[in-house]
C-alpha cells in the first residue's frame, strides 16, 4: 500500500529545513508530544494542500476512493461534523426543506442552523427492540417525500449509535423515484466496508447513497477527527471542497491527515481480518449476554459493536457500568438502559477475555418486563432551527415548560432520540414524557426574541 502522505512529510523532515512557518513549536519538543511534533507541519512545499490538493493529499483521497469505490473521497480533519456540514450545503444550499431522520446528531442540528434548513421528520421504525431506536422505513421516507415534494434531500443516520443499521438500498430506490440524493450520516460506519463478507456490503457507499460521511477515527485506526466525504454522485464533486473550507479551518491537522493514511494502510491489508476477529469475540459475548437477560438490538445490525440493553435485566447504568470497570473494562457509552462497547482489530485478545469473564460473572438476571418506550410527541415547530439555536435562551424546568419554544434539542436515552427539537413548541404531553425520561430542565427561547 502506498504512503504518499507520510512519504511527502518525512523527505521534509529528513531535509532538515529550517522551519520559519507555522506551528510555532518548530517541530521541536522534549516532552511526551516530541516524538509527534516534526510531523506536524504546514502546507509546505511538497505537502500540498487540502482544500487545493493536487499532490501527496489528492493521492491519498484517490486511494481512499478506490477502497471505498466512490466517485470521490475527501480527506476531512474536522471529523464527521465538518463532512455533514459540506454534505448537507451541497445537497441543500441554504432555506431549504430536508427530509430528516428525527435520530440525528448533533453536528447535523446545528448544520440545519447554519444552513437554516426546515427538518421534514421521520421517525424510525421501534423494530430493534424496546430498548433501541430502530430503522427508518423505505414506506415512511417515501411519505415525507410524498407529503414533502419541496424537500431537496434525505438525510438519514446509518448505522445509529446502537450499530442498528436501516435498509439503505431500500431507501436509495424511493430517493431515486422522487429525485432526490440520500445522504447518510455514517459516521459509525467507515469499517463497513471491510467487514467479513457474510455481512453483505452495508456501507453506504455501496447502498446507493448520493453522498455519505466516516469518521474515520471511531471505528478505523486514524485520530480524532480524521473523517471522509465519500461522493458517489458525480454532480457533487466541483464544489465540494469549496464548501467544506467554507466550514472548516483553513489549517487542517498533518497529523491527523497521516493518521488517515495509516488507516487507509489498515483498510487495504489488515482491517478485515481484524473485523473478522471482532466479529467472532461479540458474538460469543453476544450469546453470553443473552443467557445473561440483556436486551440485544434486533435484525441488520453492525457485528463490530457491542451494544447491551442492561435494563431488561434490571440493572442501572450505574450499576451496569461499575461491573465492567470493576473487570478493568470502559465502554464506549452507557446510558440510561443500554451500553455500547465498540472494539476493531486493535483491541487485544485480552481485551475480550475480560468482556467474557465480566459478563459470565453476573449474577442471573432479575429480569423485569421492558416497559414500553415513552410516546414521542408530534410538536408544532414554532420557530425555524435558525431562528431558535441563534436566539438568547434561558433554562427553564421541565415543569414550566409547556407553551415555550425549545432552544435546544433534548434527547435522554432511552428513548435515545431527540423528544424536543430546537425551535419546536414544548406541549404538555412533552412535558410529561421528558419528566418519564427524567429530564428536569430544558433550553427555551427567551421571551422577547421574536
Ligand atoms: C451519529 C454521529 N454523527 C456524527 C458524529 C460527529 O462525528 P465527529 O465526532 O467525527 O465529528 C457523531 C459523533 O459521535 C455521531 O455519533
Amino acid at each position: 500500500m502506498k504512503t504518499p502522505l507520510h512519504d511527502a512529510v518525512r523527505d521534509y523532515i529528513e531535509k532538515d529545513m529550517s522551519r520559519f512557518h507555522m506551528p510555532g513549536h518548530k517541530g521541536a519538543g522534549t516532552d511526551e508530544f516530541a516524538a509527534l511534533l516534526p510531523w506536524d507541519i504546514t502546507e509546505v512545499e511538497g505537502a500540498d494542500s487540502l482544500y487545493h490538493a493536487e499532490g501527496p493529499l489528492l493521492a491519498l483521497e484517490e486511494q481512499f476512493a478506490r477502497l471505498y469505490g466512490t466517485r470521490r473521497t475527501l480527506l476531512c480533519a474536522g471529523g464527521a461534523t465538518l463532512c455533514i456540514q459540506t454534505m448537507l450545503a451541497l445537497a441543500c444550499g441554504t432555506g431549504a426543506a430536508v427530509v430528516m431522520g428525527r435520530n440525528l446528531h448533533r453536528a447535523a442540528i446545528n448544520a440545519a442552523a447554519l444552513l437554516d434548513l426546515t427538518p421534514v421528520w421521520v421517525y424510525p421504525e421501534r423494530d430493534a427492540g424496546a430498548w433501541f431506536t430502530g430503522r427508518y422505513s423505505p414506506a415512511a421516507v417515501a411519505a415525507a417525500l410524498d407529503g414533502h415534494p419541496e424537500a431537496k434531500a434525505v438525510y438519514l443516520t446509518s448505522p445509529d449509535y446502537f450499530g442498528v443499521l436501516s435498509d439503505l438500498s431500500a431507501i436509495a430506490e424511493v430517493c431515486r423515484a422522487h429525485g432526490v440524493p440520500l445522504l447518510v450520516d455514517n459516521a459509525h460506519g467507515a469499517h463497513l466496508k471491510f467487514l467479513p463478507e457474510r455481512y453483505g456490503k452495508p456501507h453506504p457507499a455501496d447502498c446507493g447513497a448520493a453522498l455519505c460521511c466516516d469518521s474515520l477515527h471511531k471505528t478505523m485506526p486514524a485520530m480524532t477527527g480524521g473523517a471522509l466525504l465519500h461522493i458517489c454522485d458525480e454532480r457533487y464533486a466541483p464544489d465540494a471542497k469549496r464548501l467544506m473550507s467554507m466550514f472548516g479551518s483553513t489549517s487542517p491537522s498533518y497529523p491527523i491527515l497521516l493518521s488517515c493514511e495509516r488507516a487507509a494502510a489498515y483498510a487495504g491489508e489488515g482491517a478485515a481480518e481484524g473485523f473478522e476477529r471482532v466479529s467472532r469475540a461479540f458474538d460469543r459475548a453476544r450469546l453470553l449476554a443473552l443467557q445473561k437477560g440483556f436486551a440485544l438490538p434486533q435484525g441488520a445490525a453492525d457485528p463490530a459493536k457491542l451494544s447491551l440493553g442492561f435494563a431488561a435485566r434490571d440493572m442501572n447504568a450505574a450499576e451496569f457500568g461499575a461491573w465492567l470497570r470493576g473487570f478493568s473494562i470502559e465502554p464506549e457509552y452507557i446510558g440510561g438502559a443500554a451500553g455500547v462497547l465498540m472494539a476493531t482489530g486493535f483491541n487485544r485478545a485480552e481485551d475480550f477475555t475480560r468482556l467474557e469473564t465480566a459478563l459470565g460473572a453476573l449474577p442471573p438476571s432479575g429480569a423485569s418486563a421492558p416497559a414500553p418506550p415513552p410516546p414521542l410527541p408530534r410538536l408544532e415547530q414554532a420557530l425555524s432551527v435558525r431562528e431558535a439555536a441563534f436566539s438568547t435562551q434561558e433554562r427553564c424546568l421541565v415543569e414550566n415548560a409547556a407553551g415555550r419554544v425549545a432552544a435546544g434539542e433534548v434527547s435522554p436515552c432511552p428513548p435515545g432520540i431527540p423528544i424536543v427539537m430546537p425551535g419546536e413548541r414544548i406541549d404538555g404531553a412533552a412535558v410529561e414524557t421528558l419528566r418519564g425520561c427524567g429530564v428536569t430542565e430544558v433550553s427555551v427561547v427567551s421571551r422577547g426574541n421574536f
